[in-house]
């Protein structure tokens, strides 16, 4: 069991082999925080870490005391307004207008595995062994209202999970109007803040600053995680590296609203919160109500950032991803997007697809345009059924004929949303989410359908459900176009108004839960005008999402590398696109392009008849590699060597579980000319194998895993000399792919 609690003492403590989390019951009854890092040992007492001598307080709790405030303690879970003057983990507006609240320790339970959490995606475990569970039930006497803080550690991963959930046992409705999943408060503040932020076509850039007194914070308001920010953000000491170090990572396990703060005190105590935005966000906690919060996820690596990602990349990989797909090798497709846009006919679909087939592509997936009267963005969403002009024999005689050819078929979907021009808003017009009396703003002159309301989800579960069972359908690349505006249900009274935002997501979950449950064996790719929601959230329902828009291979590489902090390989959808790229008009090299796809879910977005015989027999040596090394690749243990937000070359890899095989992938983005000699210092390998390095068929050498890692491996290029006088020119975004294989 790794979690003991120590009645003469009233401690918590949750372990792992790597871990320690060390709570307290202080003397209000709150729950104080002591300590979260690497493992220490088991001991009765770790009191003196709460360290509230010396320190003047401005208010205190008890009468005729100078001793216990709570300004200065770090706690688990704090509320405002009763002498801590941070910011709080949950506010309560009750009906006589305040908003203090006591909560106090009431129980606890301690038991093996994890609850699921009703109506959210959350990690699980298999077997009860895999993880302990605390839950801590606190009590506000006053209002009645209990609130149960959960606590899972995992023992085969390196992961804490926590949420918290409230229940009105009292007589009065209260309003909650803040209640995060995760607050933490950390000793000191030498930690530098890292988050990954960007736009359309530029998502989840690295991007670092120290950490200040103050409050620093990343979010989202848009009704989706976003482009703009991820819901995940790392601490790490200022020394730490990405092999070494101390490294912090918070993730939430959700697609909406998010907020992930770091507030800094005068004294240097840093407080770490995530949860779901407060910015509008209401819940009426009714007698006998109920409020579940989303799940986060905190891991502490002692070895760095790389260590801290394999930490997340393995429990998100294989203990929040579930399903048929889950451990399945992912097949490659090609999809018809960027191929033909809106302008194809049944004719252009069924040669894009034949061509595919015959260099091996797996998967045709159809793009948008298949439906209603969807001949560009103007109109057509909401009506899920096939365009009788474009597909005579429907989806069902498109899929059937694709499968003859030995193809599996996929189809893009975005059932979020309508247009106005569509017979569902003709005959639906208030199921759009807008506020009345008030414009409804557009964005892709689409509109939001209230997925707060079951209804709605019902009427679009049915068409989907009725498509899905009447064809062939291996796939679907659920995409989902813009924000959320003026957001108000019609389905709802005034005081669920601030649920809505909420509301909407476990639409969306429920809707992808129904699919899930009914298509087991469907893949489902998750898309936000590319990686808009590219969150944990919506890898428990899909276990890849479309990475970005931009396949500009130079761009890729900043986009998947920094999307790698929090997720893995296999969940990033990965495409070689056409030149000049269509977001960027940049011409790269095939080799390249695929280099870089092959880190991921691995397909194509062009129709590969454009190409020339010899990219032709390119493309069909990367889908003979992708399908030998893509279990490696997916499972196998990711390291990023080498960031291009550092300098002008990329390199990552990925080692086998054991050791015995392993892929480099290292990138260049401008030539240069006369330069140093390089090397690449490899990791994750075993010092005493020798492996046999393999670079476009040919051994390129043999050599120990010691000498890969510590001298490293000789990555000197043309670019040493004069580029253009030799045999073997390298060039602007050129690249190289590696496979280790160990001897015997
Ligand atoms: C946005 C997606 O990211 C693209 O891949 C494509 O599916 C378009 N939507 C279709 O409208």
């Amino acid at each position: 069991m790794g979690i003991i609690y120590q009645e003469s003492t009233k401690e918590f403590h949750l372990y792992n082999r790597e871990t320690s989390y060390l709570m307290k019951i202080l003397r209000n009854g709150q729950i104080g925080q002591l300590y979260f890092g690497k493992r220490v040992p088991l001991k009765e007492d770790y009191g003196y870490l709460l360290e509230n001598r010396y320190r003047p307080a401005s208010a205190y709790v008890y009468d005729n005391e100078y001793s216990f405030s709570l300004e200065h303690l770090k706690q688990e879970y704090p509320s405002y307004g009763t002498t801590d003057f941070r910011m709080p983990a949950l506010e309560i507006l009750q009906p006589n207008g305040s908003r203090i609240t006591d909560f106090c320790y009431h129980s606890h339970k301690i038991y093996q595995g994890k609850p699921a959490l009703q109506g959210l995606p959350a990690t699980y475990t298999e077997s009860p062994g895999e993880a302990d569970t605390l839950e801590i039930l606190l009590k506000d006497e006053r209002l009645n209202i209990e609130m149960t803080l959960l606590y899972t550690i995992f023992q085969t991963e390196n992961a804490i999970a926590r949420s918290v959930r409230f229940e009105n046992k009292g007589e009065c409705a209260c309003q909650l109007t803040r209640a995060m999943s995760l607050s933490l408060d950390l000793p000191d503040a030498d930690y530098e803040w890292i988050q990954f932020s960007g736009a359309w076509s530029r998502e989840r850039y690295v991007k670092t600053r120290l950490l200040q007194q103050g409050v620093q914070s990343v979010g989202s308001v848009r009704g989706a995680s976003s482009h703009h920010h991820n819901p995940f953000i790392m601490l790490k000491r200022p020394k730490a590296d990405e092999f070494q170090g101390e490294t912090l990572g918070f993730s939430l396990v959700y697609s909406g609203n998010f907020l992930a703060q770091a507030e800094v005190d005068t004294y240097n105590v840093t407080r770490v919160m995530l949860g779901i935005h407060p910015l509008g966000f209401s819940w009426l906690l009714e007698p006998g109500g109920a409020f579940q919060t989303p799940e986060a996820v905190a891991v502490y690596s002692a070895h760095g950032m790389n260590g801290m990602s394999q930490a997340f990349h393995r429990l998100y990989r294989t203990r929040l991803a579930r399903g048929y797909w889950r451990d399945r090798e992912r097949p490659i497709l090609l999809n018809n997007w960027e191929a033909t846009y809106f302008d194809f006919t049944k004719e252009k679909l069924l040669a894009i697809a034949k061509t595919a087939k015959e260099d091996g592509v797996e998967l045709f997936v159809l793009d948008d345009g298949w439906f209603g009267s969807r001949c560009s963005e103007t109109s057509g969403l909401g009506d899920w059924w096939p365009n009788p002009q474009r597909l005579p024999e429907g989806i069902c005689g498109l899929s059937k004929e694709i499968e003859a050819m030995g193809l599996k078929f996929g189809l893009w979907f975005e059932l979020e949303m309508v247009n106005k021009d569509s017979e569902l808003y003709r005959n639906h017009p208030d199921w759009i989410l807008q506020t009345p009396g008030r414009h409804a703003s557009h964005g892709r002159k689409q509109y939001v359908l209230d997925f707060s309301r079951k209804e709605v989800v019902d009427y679009i579960y049915g068409l989907v459900a009725k498509i899905l069972k009447e064809s062939k359908i291996s796939y679907i690349k659920w995409d989902m176009n813009r924000n959320i505006t003026e957001c108000f249900s019609q389905g709802y009274g005034a005081e669920r108004q601030g649920e809505i935002f909420h509301r909407y997501i476990l639409g969306l979950y429920d809707l992808y839960d129904r699919l899930n449950r009914e298509f087991p064996e469907i893949l489902f790719e998750s898309c936000a005008s590319g990686g808009g929601r590219f969150d944990p959230g919506l890898l428990y329902y899909a276990p890849q999402c479309w990475t970005s828009d931009d396949t500009d291979a130079v761009e890729r590489q900043k986009i998947q590398y920094g999307t790698s902090y929090a997720y893995p390989v296999s969940s990033m959808g990965t495409h070689v696109s056409i030149t000049p790229n269509h977001q960027a008009n940049r011409t790269t090299p095939l080799e390249t392009r695929g280099n870089v796809a092959m880190f991921g879910a691995f397909g194509y977005e062009l129709d590969l008849a454009r190409l020339s015989q010899e990219e032709r027999e390119i493309v069909r040596e990367q889908i003979r590699f992708v399908k030998k090394y893509r279990r490696l690749i997916h499972t196998g243990d990711f390291y990023r060597l080498l960031s291009p937000f550092e300098g002008n070359f990329t390199a990552w890899m990925a080692v086998s579980p054991d050791k015995r095989q392993a892929i480099v992938g290292y990138y260049k983005i401008l030539n240069d000319v006369n330069r140093e000699f390089r090397r690449l210092r490899l990791q994750g390998l075993e010092e005493g194998l020798l492996y046999h390095v393999w670079e476009n068929g040919a051994c390129a050498g043999d050599f120990y895993g010691s000498e890969l890692m510590h001298i490293g491996l000789i990555a000197t290029d043309s670019s040493a000399g004069e580029v253009g006088a030799t045999e073997t020119p390298c060039c602007d975004f050129w690249s190289r792919l590696l496979v280790l294989e160990a001897e015997g």
